[in-house]
Formats: structure tokens, C-alpha cells, sequence
């Protein structure tokens, strides 16, 4: 489903999780009209949220149970599977604090099992649970153009979606409880090598003398063009790589689909390989350097 602008009704709604992402996916939702009541870890980023959103109707909770308790659906996005379960389960968990028909979606990049588990554990208690893991990065969460792949039961998926699109370009059920997990690892994989041959092109280019953003602006208009050139091709050139998706996260993200490769008999050799340059890059200090920092391996 791609972008509509029809109004709907506004809902309340929670956010767990202000970080570079959920921060702005938060502030979309209030911008929209919606009630949000956020929680972060370190509360003082919820606080500086709400009061940044001053005069929209935001609130902030002490925990994520007392932000589910005033929520019909509860938005989440932190780090990987551990992060969720904690704001999800426990006494201050966000389940706790949901009532029944209250539905949880998260944005985290985490594992299809983790997604498959929490699922069963809301279903238990007359909840339901999305995962919806994004593509687009800081820049499509601060202008509301993020890509979503869902997983869940159609039903849920209804009722998530028109909320969702008030920050995403497209939200898209792909199948049940994982499958948005399992589509994001797809395009992680697809990343993971391109980077690298952008890399190895442009170190090549440099190597032989060649103008290297003309060179790029040239073939980017032909079969080699694609969104890492068009948007980390001339950062790669001058060696800029303060900013973006964070090499640690990406090695978090390998992780995840090394494991699934495993288990479902899938050869990755070149995922596998850049995932150990990235390895490099961490030990260069560059973890929370922008992944186009793969091409340093190689100067
Ligand atoms: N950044 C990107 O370009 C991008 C793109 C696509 C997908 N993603 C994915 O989106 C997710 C979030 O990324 P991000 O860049 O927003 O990360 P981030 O800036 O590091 O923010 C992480 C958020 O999670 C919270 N958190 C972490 N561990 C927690 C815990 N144990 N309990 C409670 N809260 C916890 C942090 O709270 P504190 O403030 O207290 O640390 C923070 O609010 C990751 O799974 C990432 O892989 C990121």
C-alpha cells in the first residue's frame, strides 16, 4: 500500500524508543494529529521530545506499561531482540500495560523468532503483534518516506496501517508473524554486496587517476545507478562517513541473516565475506560510522 493522504481518525497511540529513528517516526504521529504518549530509557530524551512537540498532544511515561495503558496501539523501535523483550515483557513491560485488542508493532531490525514469539505471547492475551522493520534510513524517518515490511495477521495489518503511513512512502504485508523480519534480512543481503562493489569501483577509479565524481555521475545515468550511489557515492569519494546507518547496526543485521541462512540452507558466501570486512571496519574504530565506510578497508 503506497502513500495516501486521506485523513483518518485520530488515535492514541505509544512510541518506545526515541533514537535516531523512532524519534522523528514519533513527532510524524503527533504531527498527524494523533494522541502520543512516548517512553524512552533515558528519560531525558522523552522529556526533550515532548517538549520540542509542545502545543501537539504528546505526554511522556515513566515506563513502558504506563505508556501502553494509554494507548490502543503501542510503536516501538530500538535495537535488536534483547532491547524488545525488555520493553515488551516484564512487570513494566508494554504487554503488561496493554488491554485486550491492543496491538504492539515493531520497527526494531530484529530477529523472525523474536517476531514469532512476542506475536504467540500478545495472541495470549487478546493482543496482537506486527513486526515492521524499515528501509530508508534517518533521512526517511525525518521526511516521513520510510519503506515498511510487515508480518502479522491480516487484521492487524488493517488496523496499523493507515497510523503508519502518516512516516512511510509504503507499508506492505509480506505474510504472517516474520515475514517483515524476513524480508528486511532480503534487503540487507542486497546491500551488503553492493556496498562493496561500490567500494572496490570507486578505490579502483581513484587508483587509476580518474575523476571519480564525475565518473560516478556519468554511469549513475546507466545500469551501474542505484540508491547507494546516488546518496553515499560522492561521501565515499571525499571519505566522509560521519553520519547515516551505523556499521554496528549492519553487523547486528548480518547477524541475524547469517543465522536464518543456516537454518534454512541458504549459501550467502559474499554476505558472509562482507560481514567480516565490516568486522574491520569496527576494529579501524568506524562502528558507528556509516556502512559506505567499507571502502576504508581498501585505502
Ligand atoms: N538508523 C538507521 O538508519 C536505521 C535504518 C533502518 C533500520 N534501523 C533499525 O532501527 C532500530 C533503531 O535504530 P536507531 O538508529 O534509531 O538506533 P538508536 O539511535 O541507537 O536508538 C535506539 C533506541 O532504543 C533504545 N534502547 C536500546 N536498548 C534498549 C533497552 N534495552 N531498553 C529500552 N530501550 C532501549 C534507546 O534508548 P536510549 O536513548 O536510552 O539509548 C534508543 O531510544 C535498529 O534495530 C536499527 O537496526 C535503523
Amino acid at each position: 500500500m503506497t502513500r495516501s493522504h486521506d485523513p483518518i481518525e485520530p488515535r492514541r497511540v505509544a512510541f518506545l524508543g526515541l533514537g535516531v529513528m523512532g524519534g522523528p517516526m514519533a513527532g510524524h504521529l503527533a504531527r498527524a494529529g494523533h494522541a502520543v504518549t512516548v517512553y524512552n530509557r533515558t528519560a531525558a530524551k522523552a522529556a526533550d521530545w515532548v517538549a520540542a512537540h509542545a502545543g501537539l498532544t504528546v505526554a511522556c511515561a515513566a515506563t513502558p506499561r504506563q505508556a501502553a495503558g494509554q494507548a490502543d496501539i503501542v510503536f516501538i523501535c530500538v535495537g535488536n531482540d534483547d532491547d524488545l523483550r525488555s520493553v515488551v515483557l516484564g512487570e513494566d513491560g508494554a504487554l503488561a500495560g496493554l488491554k485486550p485488542g491492543g496491538l504492539l508493532v515493531d520497527y526494531t531490525t530484529a530477529s523472525a523468532d523474536v517476531a514469532r514469539e512476542l506475536a504467540l505471547l500478545a495472541r495470549a492475551r487478546g493482543c496482537d503483534f506486527v513486526d515492521a522493520p524499515v528501509s530508508g534510513g534517518q533521512a526517511g524517518a525525518v521526511n516521513g518516506v520510510l519503506t515498511v515490511m510487515c508480518g502479522g495477521t491480516p487484521e492487524a495489518f488493517e488496523k496499523m496501517r493507515p497510523v503508519a503511513m502518516a512516516f512511510s512512502r509504503a507499508v506492505t504485508r509480506l505474510g504472517d508473524s516474520g515475514a517483515g523480519q524476513l524480508a528486511k534480512m532480503v534487503n540487507q543481503i542486497c546491500i551488503a554486496g553492493l556496498v562493496q562493489g561500490l567500494s572496490e569501483a570507486i578505490a579502483f577509479g581513484q587508483n587509476a587517476g580518474l575523476d571519480m565524481k564525475q565518473v560516478l555521475e556519468v554511469i549513475g545515468k546507466g545500469a551501474a545507478q542505484s540508491w547507494q550511489l546516488d546518496n553515499r557515492g560522492t561521501t565515499m569519494v571525499d571519505g566522509q562517513f560521519d553520519f547515516g546507518f551505523a556499521v554496528d547496526w549492519m553487523r547486528k543485521d548480518l547477524g541475524l541473516v547469517l543465522e536464518e541462512a543456516r537454518r534454512n540452507g541458504s549459501r550467502l558466501p559474499v554476505t558472509a565475506l562482507v560481514d567480516q570486512f565490516y568486522a574491520e571496519v569496527q576494529a579501524l574504530g568506524g562502528g558507528r560510522q556509516d556502512t559506505s565506510s567499507l571502502i576504508r578497508r581498501l585505502r
